[in-house]
């Protein structure tokens, strides 16, 4: 069962059919956007699945974007229990994150990734030509992750960036072929160590805690995930800062590599409370405490409840308010 999207489709289904002929295929074409990652589009895919009466040696083809991805590998999760799934991403975004390591799920009015399982795909194949058609904007919003694991992982990664954000930006396939290769080593590292996010991993969630508050206040069709994550790494690195974590060079040289980057570097005006609500249903929380991925240096990142609250709200009032 391919599992895409109408504008991936129009793309690359053919083509995918094409090569895989004369397998028994079925497609399932989901409506495209951040807003329908939800437990209906699921649906839709079981519907598909159960209509073409498939079994439990069927699988899952995830030909898309993270959000394609994260339907159909939480679908391959449930679907009679399990059944295998390749993630086969065409962004950026899912090329370095989203398709390694088995997160899955979809989101809930109430939050983002609320509902979902760790599930591992049994295959990642990345074509970096299909980036070709990926639009400026969503080329910008992967760039985002990249950074992250700059920040939180690889200090190297970071310079690197910070010289052929020019380079990446003009699509060399070199230079992103790289930043792929790169990030899903460190993605897989990391993964390997915990792949329940009982520690370690949840430095992969840097910045997320803000941009997925940011992602479900704006009703997740105002900002790209990437751009959320971005502000939210803003976010992050100032209140790093304003605990004495950090100095204030390295909140400079990420704000200036998000510019550099294309990234937004505004947030919108939510409001601090409002913002406060939404991390607080993150799943990172635990007792009640909202826990934060914080920097203690460019390449080295911690997770902690334990920062004063005063120094969160004053972060998020200079940027929410
Ligand atoms: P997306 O899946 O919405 O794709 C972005 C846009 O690009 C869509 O309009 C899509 O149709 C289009 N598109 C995809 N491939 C294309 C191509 N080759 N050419 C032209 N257009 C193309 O968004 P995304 O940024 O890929 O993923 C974001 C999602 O990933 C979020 O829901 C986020 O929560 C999730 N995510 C998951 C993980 C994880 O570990 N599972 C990690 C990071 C992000
Ligand atoms: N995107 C964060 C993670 O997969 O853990």
């Amino acid at each position: 069962m391919i599992v895409t999207n109408t504008t991936v489709a129009r793309f690359y289904l053919a083509k995918l059919t094409h090569s895989l002929a004369p397998r028994r295929l079925a497609e399932c074409i989901l409506p495209d956007g951040e807003q329908h990652k939800t437990l209906q589009a699921a649906g839709w895919v079981f519907d598909a699945l159960i209509g073409k009466k498939m079994n439990r040696d069927a699988a899952v083809l995830a030909l898309g974007g993270g959000v394609v991805g994260d339907i159909a590998g939480f679908t391959a999760a449930c679907y009679q229990r399990g059944i295998g799934y390749v993630q086969m991403p065409t962004t950026l975004l899912a090329q370095v994150d989203s398709s390694v390591g088995g997160k899955t799920g979809v989101n809930h009015s109430g939050g983002k990734n609320l509902i979902g399982a760790f599930y591992q795909p049994q295959s990642v194949i990345a074509d970096t030509d299909t980036l070709a058609t990926l639009p400026d904007r969503e080329l910008r919003a992967g760039l985002a992750e990249v950074i992250k694991y700059g920040c939180v992982w690889d200090p190297l990664l970071f310079d690197w960036l910070d010289h052929n954000m020019g380079k990446l930006l003009e699509r060399d396939v070199d230079a992103l072929t790289y930043s792929i290769a790169r990030s899903c080593e460190i993605k897989a590292t990391v993964v390997a160590k915990d792949e329940r996010e009982q520690n370690v991993r949840a430095i992969l969630n840097f910045g997320h805690t803000f941009g997925h508050a940011i992602e479900a206040a704006t009703g997740y069709v105002s900002y790209l995930h990437g751009e959320a994550v971005g502000l939210g790494m803003l976010m992050a690195v100032d209140l790093s800062h304003r605990l004495g974590m950090i100095d204030g060079s390295i909140k400079g040289r990420v704000r200036d590599i998000l510019g550099k980057a294309g990234l937004p570097t505004t947030a919108p005006r939510i409001g601090a409370a409002k913002a406060l609500e939404l991390m607080q249903m993150d799943k990172k929380v635990l007792a009640g405490a909202v826990r934060l991925v914080l920097l203690e240096k460019l390449g080295r990142a911690i997770v902690t409840a334990d920062y004063a609250q005063g120094a969160l709200r004053a972060t998020l009032g200079e940027y929410f308010a």
